[in-house]
């Protein structure tokens, strides 16, 4: 059997016992562990395996069925193959498109690194789309343009047709193995170990196929476990995409930054929530409404269907608020592509013709899709540099790094996407930040150090949290909270917000957070419970809604994707800051504080890019 396959056994069990019943714990040891293999996990697990350190990947699905698998339109770098282009106009694009909440350190850190990330891609075997004389394909992708946004579109998004995450994962999930990691499959992250002084040592995880217990002990955890989409009602995110580490995170007594930024793409098929990607814009797909007007050109001029996402889905809302909706009860928009050669639409948009087909029930090439604004991507999480490496606030000082934990991709704010993502920096990020934080556990993990022995209550708290979940003997079941959780974020912290719906919303989710108390859990088996599995990520959602919510009554300006009609514009002077939260698990409330936004650049060559109003 080759190396890589050979299956960590642990260095031993111990049964620590809680409320009298044992839990056995199987114990291992690494110099890095990585919880989630996405796209930034997969890098991650890659770059360290690579620098020699002992690595392993803990993952609560098939590495290759994470979320980036779904990714589609492509990945972000000023490769230039489709005209020139420059990384700096890149990063330009990426602080307004941020709009202005981005740190300028982490975003030059992306946009100078992107080029070279892809190219590894390209050299790992990833298969992308290729252009008459055999270089990397690239399209245009909104938000995404020349000349420090006074030129023409850029062609930017380097595409392997629309499956471009797909053909990631499969290439850094081969790469990982041929480099030796160990993959824990199906193995849930439960919470981290944390010691007296703060400092992290691992996590404890539940294997879901047999149902054993597991503590992975490391140098460096990275949490790599992606967005929260989950908590809505409807979203382009995968029933797995729940932030299991956010919420280890904020349990840690960690904070998270910036939660009140939702992104909602503007083309999820209306009433099933599958993404249509923006690519399809980019190949010359347009919007259009009940009067069969291309309104886009109303409310970005230049730009048009390829304006910034949060532009293009409050477009669409008020398009459809003010009475201009397509379909019977006018509550969608149209997305044309019947007018594209059905050869762009085979060669570079196979996937989303086939969503179009199964999903609504729609030939794009005579008619056009029904769409409507989606959760697509949380912007916040757990507040990173640039080397991946957690922060927190201690002693005033909001840049104290955690020892021993990294976050990267969905799960982190680096921040390189401040208040709003643009299309396509997702995979950038992924893969810029994941090989980061590997890089950096190359240089700063001592090989050979033994850990320090382990506090005896070590695995308590996650011990205790998994019994007391598996035996909740409550009245009510997950599925009745977590349907009141999404449907009420859906409805009070949704595109549009006021102060007052947000206060709702607030009472709304302290409510349904309350409700765990009683929460009912029906099977009490350890072995492929899914019962038990959807508890504990509804408890990890309902915090991150509760922080999402909280955060959002709390900011009063509107910015990037948080637009309250109460506040209508940005107020730089009041409130270019990160916003902290942390969830109080006992009185089931939030509390708020602020991280300066990085105003500086990582270095010389391009100088801090001063905010001013954002049109397209
Ligand atoms: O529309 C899309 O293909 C999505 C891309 C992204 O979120 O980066």
């Amino acid at each position: 059997m080759p190396k890589e396959n050979i299956r960590d056994k642990g260095n031993g069990t111990a049964k620590p016992a809680v409320n009298g019943r044992a839990y056995p714990i199987t114990e291992h040891v690494y110099d890095v562990i990585v919880v989630g293999a996405g796209g930034s996990g997969l890098r991650a697990t890659l770059g360290c395996a690579e620098a020699g350190l002992k690595t392993a990947c803990i993952t609560k699905v098939f590495p290759t069925r994470s979320h980036t698998v779904a990714a589609q339109g492509g990945i972000a770098a000023a490769i230039g193959n489709m005209g020139h282009d420059d990384w700096q106009w890149h990063m330009y694009d990426t602080v307004k498109g941020a709009d202005w909440l981005g740190d300028q350190d982490a975003i030059e850190y992306m946009c100078r690194h992107a080029n070279e990330a892809v190219y590894e891609l390209d050299h790992y075997g990833v298969p992308f789309s290729r252009t008459e004389d055999g270089r990397i394909y690239q399209r245009p992708f909104g938000g995404m343009t020349t000349e420090f946004g006074e030129g023409p579109p850029a062609q930017r998004t380097c595409a392997a047709a629309d499956r471009t995450g797909h053909a990631i994962l499969h290439t850094l999930y081969g790469q990982s193995l041929r480099h030796s990691a160990q993959f824990f499959i199906e193995y849930f992250a439960i919470d981290l170990i944390m010691d007296q002084d703060g400092a992290c040592g691992g996590v404890v995880a539940l294997c879901l196929e047999d149902g054993t217990l597991h503590r992975f002990r490391a140098k460096k955890t990275i949490v790599a476990t992606g967005g929260y989409g989950r908590a809505y009602f409807t979203c382009t995110g995968a029933h797995t995409q729940t932030g299991d580490g956010n919420a280890m995170v904020l349990r840690a007594g960690l904070p998270l930054q910036d939660m009140e930024f939702v992104q909602f793409h503007p083309t999820g098929v209306y009433g099933a929530g599958m993404l249509i990607t923006e690519g399809s814009r980019g190949e010359g797909g347009y919007l259009t409404n009940a009067n069969g007007e291309r309104f886009m050109e109303r409310y970005a001029p230049h730009a048009k269907d390829l304006a910034s996402r949060d532009v293009v889905s409050r477009s669409m809302t008020i398009e459809i608020r003010e009475g201009r909706g397509v379909g019977p009860e006018k509550d969608h928009i149209y997305l044309h592509l019947d007018h594209l050669d059905p050869k762009i639409l085979h060669e570079r948009l196979p996937g989303i013709t086939e969503t179009a087909k199964v999903f609504a029930a729609v030939d794009l090439r005579r008619e056009p899709i029904p769409v409507l604004p989606t959760v697509h991507y949380t912007m916040g999480g757990i507040p990173t540099n640039y080397h991946g490496e957690a922060y927190t606030l201690k002693d005033g000082n909001p840049d104290t790094i955690v020892p021993g934990l990294l976050s990267i991709g969905e799960a982190a704010c680096v921040s390189v996407h401040g208040a709003n993502r643009l299309g396509s920096n997702s995979l950038t990020d992924l893969v810029v930040f994941g090989r980061a934080a590997g890089l950096r556990c190359g240089e700063t993990v001592e090989r050979g150090r033994a850990l320090p022995p382990l506090a005896k209550d070590a695995d308590e708290f996650a011990l205790s949290r998994l019994d007391r979940i598996r035996h909740a003997k409550g009245g009510t079941p997950t599925a009745a909270l977590r349907l009141q959780m999404q449907k009420a974020m859906q409805n009070y912290c949704a595109v549009f917000r006021t102060g007052e719906v947000l206060e709702q919303g607030v009472a709304k989710i302290t409510d349904i957070w309350k409700g765990s108390d009683d929460l009912s859990v029906s099977d009490r088996s350890l072995i492929w419970n899914s019962d038990l599995v959807e508890t504990l990520e509804y408890e990890n959602l309902i915090v991150q809604a509760a922080t999402t919510v909280v955060s959002a009554a709390n900011r009063q300006e509107s910015r990037g994707a948080h637009a309250r009609e109460d506040y209508k514009e940005r107020d730089d002077v009041n409130w270019m800051k990160h916003t902290l939260a942390w969830a109080d698990l006992e009185t089931h409330s939030v509390r708020i504080d602020y991280r300066p936004v990085h105003t500086y650049t990582m270095t010389n060559e391009v100088k801090y890019i001063e905010p001013k109003r954002r049109e397209y």
